[in-house]
């Protein structure tokens, strides 16, 4: 039995998906059961919270191996070792956790630096682990921070920027191959997407395919600041956003690996698959 924590996010929501359609047993857990575009078929979901050992030990009892991912915050770290010790003291086998690029003590970005001290602590902790660290999502092109605006502009501070965006769903993928098979992992994989693109090219492909025009406009931190506090974005993640931009604009994070196609047998997707398949989000 599969244990999928994060399951009502980006990447848990496909994994369940994915999984279900492997005819795998899953339970899926999570803050509160997601109402659109999740399929857990016959499997179970339990409520619960990562800050609650108690509310984790009962639902993640029973299961084998787990698939977990965290949204960014303060306390990623600390809620991630929490589901990490429950696994332990359950006897579960197998771990697969999400990261990020270039996770490290030393990272410069404060995610870095968090997903490398659950990182340490999965790595030590005597369960067969792998940790997936994805390049920035193709999901993020159509989000709340990192997409176009109303007028189709990706206004950002991002000129010269190079992205290996990945589609969430490969994500999903690798996860579900890693957690369904056999043997021990062990393994950092660095999952990115096929092609490495400026957000420039980006809104050409889109014009291309959508018909519609989008562009990109360059805008200093300063003013990326200001929009996303007109829109409600806590500082924290802001602040955090303007410290993966560097990072991008720095060119600290866009190699194309062969991580993906490794796992899976076949390419990832690439941008143009994403968007003609997810047409109705550009139209
Ligand atoms: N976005 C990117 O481009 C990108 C790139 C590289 C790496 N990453 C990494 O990917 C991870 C995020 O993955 P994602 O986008 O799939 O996450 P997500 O959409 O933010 O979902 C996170 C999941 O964690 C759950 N969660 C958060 N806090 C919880 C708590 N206290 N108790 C129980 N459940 C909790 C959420 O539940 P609720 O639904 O209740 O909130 C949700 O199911 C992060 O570690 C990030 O650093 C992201």
């Amino acid at each position: 039995m599969i244990f999928v924590a994060g399951a009502s996010g980006t990447i848990g929501k496909l994994l369940c998906n994915v999984l279900n359609s492997l005819n795998e047993e899953f339970r899926a857990f999570g803050r509160s059961q997601p109402e659109s575009y999740f399929d857990i078929g016959n499997n179970q979901w339990r409520s619960g919270n990562f800050d609650n050992y108690e509310s984790l030990v009962q639902a993640m009892d029973g299961c084998d191996s787990v698939f977990l991912t965290c949204s960014p915050g303060n306390q990623m770290a600390e809620h991630e070792i929490n589901v990490i010790k429950v696994a332990q003291e359950l006897g579960v086998k197998k771990l697969v956790k999400v990261s990020v690029p270039n996770a490290s003590r030393i990272g410069r970005t404060k995610l870095q630096r968090l997903h490398s001290l659950s990182e340490e602590f999965l790595q030590q902790s005597g369960l067969n682990w792998s940790i997936l660290r994805p390049n920035a999502f193709m999901q993020n092109l159509h989000g709340d921070t990192q997409g176009f605006n109303i007028n189709r502009k990706f206004c950002l501070p991002l000129e010269g920027a190079e992205y290996a965006f990945i589609d969430a769903l490969d994500i999903a993928h690798v996860a579900a191959s890693l957690i369904t098979s056999e043997g021990p992992q062990n393994k950092v994989f660095n999952l990115t997407g096929p092609d490495l693109l400026t957000y420039r090219e980006v809104a050409e492909i889109i014009t291309h395919i959508s018909g519609n025009k989008y562009s990109f406009n360059n805008i200093t931190d300063d003013e990326y600041t200001e929009i996303m506090k007109k829109t409600g974005v806590d500082t924290w993640f802001i602040d955090e956003i303007l410290e993966w931009f560097r990072e991008f604009r720095d060119l600290n994070v866009g190699n194309v690996t062969s991580d993906v196609k490794n796992v899976l047998g076949r390419a990832p997707n690439n941008i143009k698959h994403y968007i003609t398949k997810n047409l109705s989000i550009f139209s």
